[in-house]
């Protein structure tokens, strides 16, 4: 069945919960962006629109990453029509909130579901990979929890690859985006191409210990073990303004930690409780305010659901 147009709604995402670098990620309730896709005669994509970005992005569906995305999921689907997008961006660009892939997931789930849903969910990991890969690499730990929802364990880019972690029942997560943006291309090219034997044995430790803690649902032990990251936080602390403050302004408010969102700016404090993770958002936003830094706060759960269709006509 092919429907006229179809929106889609795609989370915001944290990419490598600390310590687990382009291997795990969750998603955010909110906010996500919208993507609107109308059948059109014409075969291939075009972009009508796009609100929110503050004319940032590219109108050249061959290179924004949800005309690529849609691209490739017309592609999968084998029709001959195309499609014309309208793309609502509520998520700030280069923050760490995985911006790109939001738009790559809502441009695939909504040409989907101009087609009447024909593709599964772990079909449309390929096409919207497509897309993100454009703008940050061909890597799905924002990607994978975006499409799916919950904490998703990487381990490939292969749908198979991808495993649900539980979410523990009580998390809530202050957010905090500094009003600086850091390219994710950037924020890789700081990193070290190797380490020492030992930074290795530890950082794997760490790793499991974020697992094991998740399993659990021990909200302190597992804010304990992202912090670990003894790789990537170290190399990047240098593009986030206030880094180290802001973690011990949020814990002595009583968060339970605090870890880089992907490849930042975005800080993400561990609580919880909603109205600590209230205040935690508040007291970081002093810091900044007080050294003259705009900030954003945000304060909110894991999506179970992940993207999903908003309207079908
Ligand atoms: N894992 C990625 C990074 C996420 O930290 O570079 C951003 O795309």
């Amino acid at each position: 069945m092919t429907n006229t147009s179809a929106e889609a709604f795609a989370p915001a995402t944290m990419a490598n919960l600390g310590v687990g670098f382009d291997v795990l990620g969750l998603a955010f309730h909110e906010p996500g962006d919208v993507v609107r896709a109308e059948l059109t005669d014409e075969p291939g994509v075009t972009i009508a629109d796009i609100e929110g970005d503050g004319g940032q992005l590219t109108r050249d569906p061959e290179k924004n990453t949800a005309g690529i995305a849609a691209a490739s999921t017309l592609k999968r689907l084998g029709v001959n029509q195309g499609v014309r997008l309208t793309i609502r961006k509520n998520l700030p660009l280069a923050s760490g909130l995985g911006s790109s892939s939001a738009s790559a997931v809502a441009a695939a789930v909504a040409v989907n579901a101009l087609f009447g849903d024909t593709l599964s969910m772990k079909e449309l990991l390929d096409p919207s990979l497509d897309g993100e890969a454009a703008v940050s690499g061909r890597h799905a730990d924002n990607v994978a929890p975006c499409l799916f929802g919950g904490i998703t364990l990487v381990t490939g880019v292969d749908a198979n690859e991808i495993k649900m972690l539980p979410i523990p029942p009580s998390l809530h997560l202050a957010l905090i985006t500094p009003n600086v943006a850091v390219q994710t291309a950037v924020a890789r090219a700081v990193l070290p191409q190797s380490i020492p034997l030992k930074t290795m044995v530890l950082q794997t430790a760490y790793m499991a210990r974020l697992i094991d803690a998740i399993y659990r649902g021990d909200l302190s032990e597992m804010a304990r073990a992202m912090e670990g990251d003894q790789v990537i936080e170290p190399a990047r602390a240098h593009l986030m303004p206030l880094l180290y403050e802001m973690r011990q302004i949020a814990k002595s408010n009583g968060a339970f930690g605090l870890v880089i969102s992907g490849a930042g700016p975005t800080l993400c404090a561990i609580c919880n409780d909603e109205k600590i993770a209230q205040r935690v958002a508040q007291a970081m936003q002093a810091g900044y305010d007080a050294a003259g830094i705009e900030s954003a706060t945000r304060c909110t759960g894991i999506s179970t659901s992940g993207a999903h269709v908003l309207r079908v006509n």
